[in-house]
């Protein structure tokens, strides 16, 4: 789409999101755009711009942060780790991954070198390049029209739904956002992962899975 191929980097973002808010525009140009974004820094050190993936339109859509290692590489998102985690979670709950668009607030990946240097080390995307990366997520939104919305974690939450979400107090407690018709912030499958001992991380699955159970009640 030449509007698209003729947008500087830089402002790339806010015309897709304004297409797609037209309806002038379908998701794989939308993903195309993407991977020539410069709205902030991180396209520098990434392999690739990680878009959403799955059916379009899809009634549920899942949020996460930004892709992690392995997702940077593969070039898809949750299919590394926590990938893994959100699958087994998915599934308890009863909900088929494959009927849902899965996607992250940021699109690359923020990392630093391990102290040997031999691992690459997420790192928590600031307010300066969550906001510079959302109208990607919005354009999706759009164009996905989701009924039920998830957002995983805490950054997904503040971009998204703003800071007075808090996940430990809120998750599982509906939004009211123009997003979609149901909006729920959940726990992050990587905290899970990062969860301090089996105990905290077995509670942890227990809530992200007893959210996605409503969810699925909601899209049965
Ligand atoms: N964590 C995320 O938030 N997204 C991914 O795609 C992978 C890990």
């Amino acid at each position: 789409m030449d509007v698209l191929r003729d947008t500087p980097p830089e402002v790339l973002p806010a015309t897709a999101l304004t297409l797609a808010t037209a309806g002038d525009t379908t998701l794989p140009e939308v993903r195309d755009a993407a991977d020539g974004c410069r709205a902030c820094d991180l396209w520098a050190r990434a392999t690739q711009t990680v878009f959403g993936a799955g059916p379009v339109p899809a009634r549920l859509m899942l949020v996460g942060e930004q892709p992690g290692d392995q997702e940077d590489v593969v070039g898809e998102p949750f299919v590394g780790p926590a990938g893994r985690v959100l699958d087994e979670a998915l599934e308890a709950a009863g909900i088929d991954r494959e009927q849902a668009f899965v996607t992250n607030v940021v699109k690359h990946f923020k990392w630093k070198p391990s102290p040997g240097g031999k691992r690459r080390l997420h790192e928590t995307p600031n307010r300066r390049e969550v906001g510079a990366c959302l109208p990607w997520v919005e354009s999706e939104v759009r164009l996905v029209r989701p009924e039920v919305l998830v957002t995983m974690g805490a950054t997904a939450a503040a971009g998204l739904l703003g800071p007075s979400v808090k996940v430990t107090r809120d998750h599982g407690t509906p939004v009211a956002s123009e997003l979609a018709p149901l909006v729920v912030p959940t726990i992050h499958p990587s905290a899970i992962l990062r969860a301090r001992d089996r105990p905290s991380r077995e509670a942890m699955l227990a809530g992200f899975v007893d959210d996605l159970r409503q969810v699925a009640a909601r899209l049965r």
